[in-house]
């Protein structure tokens, strides 16, 4: 039986691999390390499962890492842990190179000790902002804009670097903005949709023109395994729908998901350093037989209705003092001066 170490199994799209693998894979053995940030969820995996661990502890702790590999018989590493918010990283940068770089890099040294096959969960945003019609490929230069994306941009250096150097059986997924079942509530859809649930205004940054590839996040999960069980070591893969649609059409098809008005969007003074958009090519994945099931609209509504029916798992956030404060932070002054 192999064993697959997954870092941040308990956040997002961690969550959903895990299940996907629980329910189609069952001669694997899964190890969920993950620090239990804000952003996890205990819940968001199954209670119990007889191929599943779960493990609190930090990617960046080396010891700690040394450890798990060995007492666990770990043979692959799937690197989902991070922080993953840009707003965030706007607001407090230091903790996403402390995760996302140096957590990454003491996770690619114990693979290199234990001769492990290593793979990273990254992002398109690494490409930066995208110009005219082109679609990113996985050759092109990274031009990162944000604390975030230039954390993970580093994070990917490292992995080749080890490719390269030490000869460290990798692979890297760049996905696109995922979409789906048990997102945390600062990523746009879920923010949207539960605020228009509760009849609060959807904050859109400057005109909302800017353009997303907003992905099911069961695509991005079969692409991840995709490339686990088939991909080229040393290579790079984008993951996404391969089309992108502006934030005004995302609301519109959320709004008209939940059944609430347009009367609910509000402009609001932008991010700073707005990516205007991102787009990916997703041919090289295709080669490998795979292909996405979701368009980006289909999937802003199968997210949206998703949170429409699961209220139960949302309102606690909602109600919790962290994210109010985080939401009071980010929003109050914007909402009150109208752009
Ligand atoms: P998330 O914020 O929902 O989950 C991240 C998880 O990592 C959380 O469970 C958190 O507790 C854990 N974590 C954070 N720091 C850690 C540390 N130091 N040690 C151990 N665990 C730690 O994020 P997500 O949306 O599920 O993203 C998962 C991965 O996918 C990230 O690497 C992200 O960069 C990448 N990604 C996300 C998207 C997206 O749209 N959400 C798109 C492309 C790529
Ligand atoms: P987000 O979910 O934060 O993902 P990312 O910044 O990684 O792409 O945001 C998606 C898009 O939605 C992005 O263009 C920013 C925009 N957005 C808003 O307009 N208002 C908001 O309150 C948030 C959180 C995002």
């Amino acid at each position: 039986m192999k064993t697959l170490l997954i870092t941040g199994g308990c956040g997002f799209i961690g969550a959903n691999f895990v299940r996907l693998l629980l329910e189609t894979r069952p001669n694997l053995k899964l190890v969920v390390l993950d620090k239990m940030t804000y952003a996890a969820r205990r819940d968001n995996l199954p209670e119990q499962h007889p191929n599943l661990e779960v493990v609190i502890g930090d990617i960046a702790n080396l010891e700690l890492m040394r450890h798990l590999v060995t007492s666990q018989q770990v043979d692959t590493i799937v690197n989902f842990a991070a922080e993953t918010h840009v707003d965030q990283s706007i607001l407090n940068p230091f903790v996403f190179s402390q995760t996302n770089v140096i957590g990454t890099h003491v996770l690619l040294e114990v693979a290199r000790e234990h001769k492990l096959r290593f793979h990273q969960i990254s992002t398109d945003e690494v490409y930066g902002t995208i110009e005219g019609d082109h679609h990113s490929l996985e050759s092109d230069i990274l031009a990162p804009r944000s604390p975030y994306s230039a954390s993970k941009a580093a994070g990917d250096q490292l992995v080749q670097s080890y490719f390269v150097t030490y000869g460290l059986q990798t692979t890297i997924t760049r996905g696109s903005n995922n979409v789906g079942a048990y997102q945390f509530l600062e990523k746009v859809v879920p923010l949207f949709t539960t605020n228009a649930m509760l009849d609060l205004p959807l904050p859109v940054y400057g005109d909302g023109l800017q353009m997303r590839d907003y992905t099911h996040v069961s695509d991005h999960c079969t692409g991840i395994l995709t490339v686990l069980e088939r991909g080229t070591i040393g290579e790079i893969y984008n993951v996404g729908a391969g089309q992108e649609i502006t934030n005004m059409a995302m609301l519109e098809v959320l709004l008209e998901t939940v059944g609430k008005p347009r009367s609910l969007i509000r402009h609001v003074t932008d991010r700073a350093g707005h990516d205007r958009r991102y787009s990916v090519s997703v041919k090289k994945l295709e080669a490998l037989g795979w292909k996405a099931q979701y368009q980006p609209k289909e999937a802003v509504a199968a997210a949206a209705k998703w949170y429409f029916e699961h209220p139960e798992y949302w309102q606690p956030v909602r109600e919790s003092s962290s994210f109010q404060a985080y939401y009071n932070r980010q929003y109050a002054k914007r909402l009150e001066v109208k752009v």
